[in-house]
């Protein structure tokens, strides 16, 4: 059977019409977002040639690296993942709109930044976790990002937790509430990917914003949509699903394509 499908770079009318009429009559969009969606915030993402690891390679996100060097973790973390002032933007809201509107069953994103939600979303998986917060490792006491700032001021050991004893300190660490190289989370678990599978049967498409889709299990997700249900991805770079069946690609900004999308849906 010919791909149905349109690479474009530059919006030609077709592409745009097909992704505009599919949003249209959606009532199950799954949306799959990375860090992409929040540049116009002013978030770095992390493969774009001056994202976050062309200031360091992806080790410095690792459980091993966290754990051999926690203050250096967290030193590099809360400068580049934590962003307490960031807004959301065009493509945050309109997500938000589509959602209101009944079209958006879901945001599964790889981003920590909360954007989404701030942006009202109400349904959003955040499958990497959210920078707002960090948990003991031993007892599981919760502690703000706010809180861990104040104690890096303050305390020498300041990811070590102080509310419980164990017998070696590794064990008290104080991690940020994100999935690192090496580590799982909670929608990890066979229920949160089984939930996840779900949402991506039930999809009558699926869209990819802002992701280079090159990190597992998160990459492997396009997949399980049911077959002949379309996937538009929007995103600058290349991705490894770009020349899929049933696959529209549109290599430009997020922001402006989702406005004149948006713009097409209500004149
Ligand atoms: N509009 C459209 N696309 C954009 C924009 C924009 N404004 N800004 C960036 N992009 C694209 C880039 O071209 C790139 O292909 O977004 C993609 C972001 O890809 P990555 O930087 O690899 O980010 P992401 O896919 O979210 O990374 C996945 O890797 O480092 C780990 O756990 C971390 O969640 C992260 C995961």
């Amino acid at each position: 059977m010919k791909k149905k499908s349109g690479v474009i770079s530059n919006m030609s009318a077709n592409t745009m019409d097909t992704c505009t009429n599919l949003i249209r009559n959606a009532k199950k969009i799954v949306v799959l977002t990375g860090a992409g969606i929040s540049t116009e915030s002013g978030i770095k993402d992390f493969r774009s040639k001056t994202g976050i690891y062309s200031l360091a390679p992806e080790y410095i996100l690792s459980l091993d690296y966290f754990y051999q060097h926690p203050k250096e973790f967290y030193q590099f973390a809360i400068e580049n993942l934590y962003h307490p002032e960031a807004v959301p933007n065009k493509g945050h809201e309109i997500l938000a709109k589509w959602e209101q509107e009944g079209k958006v069953a879901t945001i599964i994103t790889q981003n920590i930044d909360g954007l989404h939600q701030r942006a009202g979303s109400k349904n959003v998986i955040e499958f990497h976790g959210t920078m707002k917060t960090a948990t003991c490792l031993n007892c599981g006491k919760n502690y703000s990002t706010d809180e861990m700032l104040s104690r890096m001021e303050t305390m020498e050991d300041f990811y070590i937790c102080n509310n419980c004893i164990a017998n070696n300190k590794l064990e008290q660490y104080i991690k940020p509430d994100v999935v690192l190289f090496g580590d799982t989370g909670t929608w990890f678990s066979m229920a949160g990917i089984q939930t996840i599978l779900r949402y991506m049967q039930e999809a009558d498409f699926v869209l990819v914003l802002g992701t280079s889709l090159l990190v597992a299990p998160f990459s492997t997700f396009p997949q399980y949509r049911r077959q002949g249900v379309p996937l538009i991805i929007i995103n600058k770079g290349e991705t490894p699903y770009d020349f899929g069946q049933d696959t529209y690609v549109i290599h430009e900004s997020i922001g402006k394509t989702m406005e004149e999308i948006n713009n097409q849906l209500h004149p």
